[in-house]
C-alpha cells in the first residue's frame, strides 16, 4: 500500500477573480490524524472540496494513493474510492432512527456483494464506536447537536473509509462533546486510514492531531507539530496572534 494517502501539487483555485488556493503542495500518510487550521477564508474548505472532488481546481493534482488523480475523477467515484467526506453541517436524516441513518451511509458500491448479516454487523459495529448504541432506534431529529455530529460521522464510517475528511466537528460542541469527539477521532486513527480534520478550536486539534498544516490565504504557512504552531512567529502573527 502507498504510504502517502493525499498529495496535493501545485494547486490553484480561483472564484472569478480571488485566488483562494495557491500553488498548494500538502502531503498527508496512511496513519496520521492531520489537521487544518487557519483563519477564517484561508482555504481550509476550498482544499476538502477539491479533493471529494466538488470543487474543480485551475490547475494542480490530488493523488490518492500516488497513482490516482481525484481531479480527473467524479464526486461518486471519489467517494466510492473510499475518499470520505463529513460536512461542516450536520446533515442527517431527521425522519429516520439512527441505525437507518448510519445503514443508508454505508456504501452501496462496497457492500452490495455482502450478504444483509455482515451489512449488519458492520452498523453495529458501527454504532457502537460512535457511542450511539443505545440510540439506535431513536430518530435521528430527536438527537443533540453533538450526537448528531457523531452520528454523520457513523454514516462515512459505514464504508471504512481509506480517507476520512471532517470539516469542524467539533463546531458548537460543549466541552464534554468535544471531549467525547476527540477521543472518537483518535479511536479511528489506523495505519490503512488518513484522518484530515479542519478546525478551529485549537485545544481540541492538539489533543487529536499528529501534525498540523497552517493555511493562510491559500497557501502553507506552516506545517508540524502542534506545539511548534503555537510557538510560530508567522503563525501567531496570522492567527493565535492574540
Ligand atoms: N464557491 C465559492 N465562490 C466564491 N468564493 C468562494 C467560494 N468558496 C469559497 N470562496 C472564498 O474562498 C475563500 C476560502 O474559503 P474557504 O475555503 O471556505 O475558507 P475556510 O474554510 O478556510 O474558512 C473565502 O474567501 C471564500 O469566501
Ligand atoms: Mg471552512
Amino acid at each position: 500500500m502507498a504510504s502517502v494517502a493525499i498529495l496535493v501539487q501545485s494547486l490553484d483555485v480561483r472564484f472569478g477573480t480571488f485566488q483562494a488556493i495557491s500553488q498548494l503542495a500538502v502531503a498527508i500518510d496512511y496513519g496520521e490524524v492531520r489537521a487544518i487550521i487557519g483563519p477564517n477564508g484561508a482555504g481550509k474548505t476550498t482544499l476538502l472540496d477539491v479533493i471529494s472532488g466538488i470543487t474543480r481546481p485551475q490547475s494542480g493534482q490530488v493523488f490518492f494513493d500516488e497513482t490516482v488523480d481525484l481531479t480527473q475523477r467524479s464526486r461518486s467515484e471519489i467517494a466510492r474510492a473510499g475518499v470520505r467526506r463529513k460536512f461542516q453541517k450536520p446533515s442527517v436524516f431527521d425522519a429516520l432512527t439512527v441505525r437507518e441513518n448510519i445503514d443508508a451511509g454505508v456504501e452501496p458500491g462496497f457492500w452490495s456483494q455482502r450478504p444483509k448479516s455482515e451489512i449488519k454487523a458492520r452498523v453495529d459495529e458501527v454504532l457502537e464506536m460512535v457511542g450511539l448504541k443505545d440510540d439506535a432506534g431513536r430518530l435521528a431529529g430527536e438527537l443533540a447537536h453533538g450526537q448528531k455530529q457523531w452520528l454523520e460521522i457513523g454514516m462515512v464510517l459505514g464504508s471504512n473509509p481509506k480517507v476520512l475528511m471532517l470539516d469542524e466537528p467539533v463546531a458548537g460542541l460543549t466541552d464534554e462533546e468535544t471531549e467525547r469527539t476527540a477521543k472518537l477521532v483518535r479511536s479511528l486513527r489506523s495505519p490503512q486510514r488518513a484522518i484530515i480534520v479542519v478546525e478551529h478550536d485549537m485545544d481540541f486539534v492538539d489533543r487529536i492531531a499528529d501534525r498540523v498544516t497552517v493555511l493562510h490565504e491559500g497557501r502553507t504557512l506552516f506545517e508540524g507539530s502542534m506545539a511548534n504552531a503555537r510557538t510560530d512567529e508567522r503563525v501567531m502573527e496570522v492567527y493565535l496572534g492574540r
